[in-house]
């Protein structure tokens, strides 16, 4: 598959078959991550590979948010129930970690270098048969997770990854063609 198929087929993907990751293929497409381009080689990166344990404390601490936008005392419990099942069952899930910089200006493109690094891995998994979803939110922030994961001080959780084989493929999204928004100077 060339890139240009990756970048056309790619979607966030909503649900994953059960068919479990290698721990090789997550290593290969997270050494794919670091190649992207780097201002002043900071590689201001980690990851954190979540096993079962891990993506179990996760539905809990995300299904304790959901239950909290809940009144109902049954209905809540069935939240936390099943966000754990559904963060459980995710064949694979990977927290990548900015190391933020100081100087403010090296700390912007420091984390438009870990995006860049992030679809590396999402153009590969394309390339692989696999699927992936960005997530972001404020949860990403919050201690419960930070402590889960080790993110120390002076470091962000600026994405949790979830990888696997779609179960099926949505439709592309539509978007505004570049050339309605593109200005060609002379
Ligand atoms: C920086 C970033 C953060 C995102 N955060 C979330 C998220 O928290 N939850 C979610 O469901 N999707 C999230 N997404 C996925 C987008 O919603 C998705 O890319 C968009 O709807 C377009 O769909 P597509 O990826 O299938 O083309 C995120 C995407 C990016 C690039």
């Amino acid at each position: 598959m060339n890139v240009t198929d990756a970048v056309r087929r790619r979607r966030s993907i909503k649900t994953f078959t059960d068919r479990s990751l290698e721990r090789e293929e997550l290593e290969e497409l997270l050494e794919l991550v670091v190649l992207a381009p780097n201002h002043r080689m900071t590689e201001p990166w980690r990851f954190v590979v979540l096993g079962p344990e891990a993506k179990r404390r996760w539905g809990e601490i995300k299904g304790e948010t959901r239950a909290g936008r809940v009144d109902d005392v049954q209905a809540a419990e069935l939240v936390r129930r099943k966000t754990i099942e559904s963060m459980s069952s995710l064949p694979g899930l990977v927290a990548v970690v900015q190391l933020l910089a100081d100087d403010p200006e090296i700390r912007e493109e420091d984390y438009a270098t870990v995006y860049m690094g992030i679809q590396n891995l999402l153009l590969a998994a394309v390339e692989r048969g696999l699927g992936t979803h960005v997530k972001t939110g404020a949860e990403l922030e919050g201690a419960a997770l930070r402590s889960a994961l080790g993110v120390a001080e002076g470091e962000r959780v600026v994405a949790l990854v979830q990888i696997g084989e779609p179960a099926e493929l949505p439709a592309e999204k539509p978007r505004a063609p570049a050339a309605a928004r593109t200005n060609w100077l002379p």
